[in-house]
């Protein structure tokens, strides 16, 4: 096959591969394998932070995405993927992000959660 039939060939292949890909949202807790406490965090996160940041969209609406939030070493902002800083920016917000007034146990579910992210 010639290089220039490979190369659509695999950009049409990628085309399909994207356009399929499931929209996790529309999956129940258990599709997504979540314990109850992670699942007790997606309502949290449905609840306060949707709005802002679709769970598993690539792209953020008001806010960064979180896709992967803690894969990576660092926050957007700079800081240190690390729930103690997570915990600081829900609780107190950043910039144009609201503090979110949560109950212990809510937050300790919304971080659950978002490992999972
Ligand atoms: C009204 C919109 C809005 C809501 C609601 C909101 N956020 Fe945000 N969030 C933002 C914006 C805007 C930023 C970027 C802040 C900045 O300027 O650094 C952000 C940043 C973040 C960051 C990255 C912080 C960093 O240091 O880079 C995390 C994590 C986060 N939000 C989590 C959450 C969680 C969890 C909730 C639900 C409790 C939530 N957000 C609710 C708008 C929102």
């Amino acid at each position: 096959m010639n290089r220039i039939a490979s190369i659509l060939l695999t950009a049409f292949a990628l085309t399909l591969v994207i356009g399929c890909e499931p929209d996790l949202s529309k999956k129940t807790d258990a599709e997504l394998g979540l314990n109850p406490q992670q699942a007790q965090g997606r309502h949290v996160y449905q609840s306060y932070c949707t709005q802002c940041h679709p769970a598993y969209s690539s792209s953020g609406n008001k806010g960064p995405r979180l896709k992967g939030m803690y894969k990576k070493e660092y926050l957007p902002s700079g800081l240190r993927a690390e729930d103690r800083f997570v915990e600081d920016v829900i609780l107190h917000g950043k910039r144009m992000m609201p503090a979110t007034h949560l109950g212990p146990d809510q937050l300790q579910d919304l971080i659950a959660y978002l490992h999972t992210l």
